[in-house]
């Protein structure tokens, strides 16, 4: 267990490092490099020359958007072979114009990786990058860009802010973005790219991470033009120009300050205002409780390559043997009555979470169940749990008795760790260990499956 948390922080870290070195490399390979002033229109290939220094770490060096950092990426990096662009002032499906790409050039794209390079790369060179990157689609020879008509804007008052809200109502913005914009509770949460890649809807009570800019200008383009490419669809031709502007106005004035901006005052305001809004919500904050204490984790068998098998989460079944303590089977959660905790008490649960004892009041060890752990919860926090725990849907799954260690062999496990000083192996199991519906008998099934999978995972 501990070791997959370890390899999970190395990852992080690793990706951390690959992706500010990617960074760091095209921005200091600039200074290695010709200054921009020093590189002249007549350079044969100049902006293959820049690209390859400065852009092909991330966007790879056929344009393909497969640079070494690109994995550790997201979004990921732009394929310039498609020719599809998102921050555009063109029609929805049109490429951009030359402007629009000197644009993101020059001033990155906020909330993601890519930089601006506005101190770095200007006049001739920024010319020559634009044409370099413009070479790699057919779509630039064949094509011609198609700008969006921008109509007089609605200034910004109460009456055209009200008029937005409803317009964002009507227009169902809601449904990617959320009702009151800040993408909780959305039902559309599996969106992807035309790459393949995962996207989030943009949280509109934030609009320091807009790509582009935050004004009722850059938010009216962006819905005429769409967001080519992602599922943020184009409204050009779908809603009058008035409830474009309205719904720019209202949606930028439903920001609010990013934490850096807060005086102490409103920063305690604010953190006050998350935490009541987890307190009024105890079934949430138990769930929140659930994903940081990886109660599920452990609560749910897992399959050869170490996923969750989400049909069961929570429903118990993982199987472990840890040295001479002997096997360990995790109990199942859901609210079924006769396999799960649904006709256990609220006592009976505070019991079984901060002291071990079990539903029948015998003792469990202060492993593998870190219920030592949690003997210090606030009783806000417990009885959270407990609130979430009862919601969860019944799964039935039948998990052998636990183990109740001898004293011999749990006193020469001691023995061994601390005298001999030897680490017992944990050997973590594949598969569902209770009995579920469809399954009949748990001494026949489970060594079925470990060695079906023929796998054991040997982790310290
Ligand atoms: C550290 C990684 C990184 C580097 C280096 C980088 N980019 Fe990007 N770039 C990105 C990412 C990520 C995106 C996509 C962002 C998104 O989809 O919101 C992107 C997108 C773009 C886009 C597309 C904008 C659009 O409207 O779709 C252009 C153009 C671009 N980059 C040009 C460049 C150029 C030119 C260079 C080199 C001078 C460069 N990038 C260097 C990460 C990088
Ligand atoms: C089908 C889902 C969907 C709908 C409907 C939708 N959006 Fe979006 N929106 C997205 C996604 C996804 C993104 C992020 C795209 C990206 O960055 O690649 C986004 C991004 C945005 C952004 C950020 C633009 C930027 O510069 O980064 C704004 C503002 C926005 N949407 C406003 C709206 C408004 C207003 C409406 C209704 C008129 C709307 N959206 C409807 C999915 C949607
Ligand atoms: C490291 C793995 C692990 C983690 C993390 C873990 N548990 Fe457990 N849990 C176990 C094991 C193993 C048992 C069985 C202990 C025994 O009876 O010997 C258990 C027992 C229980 C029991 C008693 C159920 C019964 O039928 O006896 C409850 C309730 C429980 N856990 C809830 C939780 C909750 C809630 C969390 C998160 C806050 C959590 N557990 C985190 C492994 C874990």
């Amino acid at each position: 267990m501990r070791q997959s948390h370890i390899k999970r922080l190395a990852y992080s870290f690793a990706s951390f490092t690959i992706v500010a070195t990617a960074t760091f490399l095209s921005i200091t390979a600039l200074k290695g490099s010709p200054s921009p002033q020093e590189m002249t229109i007549s350079t044969p290939n100049l902006g293959k020359t820049i690209y390859q220094v400065h852009c092909a770490p991330c966007h790879g060096s056929d344009g393909k958007g497969d640079g070494f950092a690109a994995s550790e990426l997201n979004p990921g990096p732009r394929d310039f072979t498609s020719g599809k662009y998102k921050f555009r002032s063109t029609k929805s499906g049109s490429i951009p114009t030359d402007d629009n790409l000197k644009q993101v050039i020059n001033n990155g794209l906020h909330g993601t990786s890519m930089p601006g390079w506005k101190e770095f790369i200007s006049g001739d060179s920024l010319e020559a990058i634009v044409t370099y990157i413009k070479s790699l689609s057919p779509r630039f020879q064949s094509e011609q860009a198609s700008t969006v008509t921008v109509s007089d804007p609605i200034p910004v008052s109460e009456k055209s802010i009200a008029a937005g809200k409803e317009a964002y109502d009507k227009l169902q913005c809601g449904e990617c973005h959320g009702a009151d914009g800040t993408v909780k509770g959305i039902t559309a949460t599996d969106l992807a790219d035309d790459w393949g890649n995962p996207v989030m809807p943009a949280n509109l009570t934030e609009s320091w991470t807009f790509r582009t800019g935050s004004s009722p200008a850059d938010i009216y383009l962006r819905l005429k033009t769409g967001i080519d490419g992602s599922p943020m669809p184009s409204y050009e031709g779908m809603a009058s120009e008035q409830d474009l502007w309205n719904v720019a106005n209202y949606v930028s004035s439903i920001s609010r300050k990013p934490v850096w901006n807060m005086n102490p005052v409103e920063l305690q305001q604010y953190y006050a205002s998350l935490e009541s809004s987890h307190k009024s919500n105890p079934v949430e904050r138990g769930k929140y409780l659930v994903a940081v204490f990886g109660c599920d984790q452990c609560h749910s068998p897992a399959d050869g390559d170490r996923k969750l098998m989400t049909q069961y989460r929570m429903a118990g079944g993982q199987k472990w043997t840890i040295g001479p303590y002997g096997d360990f089977y995790t109990p199942n959660l859901t609210s079924d009555k006769e396999t799960g905790l649904g006709n256990w008490t609220d006592e009976q649960l505070r019991n079984a979470l901060t002291k071990g004892i079990r539903k029948d009041g015998s003792r469990a060890l202060p492993f593998p169940m870190p219920w030592t752990a949690y003997a210090s919860l606030s009783n806000d926090d417990l009885n959270a749990l407990i609130a979430y725990l009862r919601t969860i849907p019944p799964v039935y799954n039948k998990i052998p008795e636990p183990n109740q260690p001898n004293i011999f062999s749990y006193l020469w496990g001691k023995f061994e760790m601390l005298i001999l000083k030897n680490d017992h192996p944990l050997v973590v199991y594949p598969g569902n260990a209770g009995t579920t519906k469809s399954t009949s008998n748990v001494e026949s099934t489970h060594p079925s499956i470990a060695s079906t999978t023929g796998k054991k995972e040997n982790e310290q």
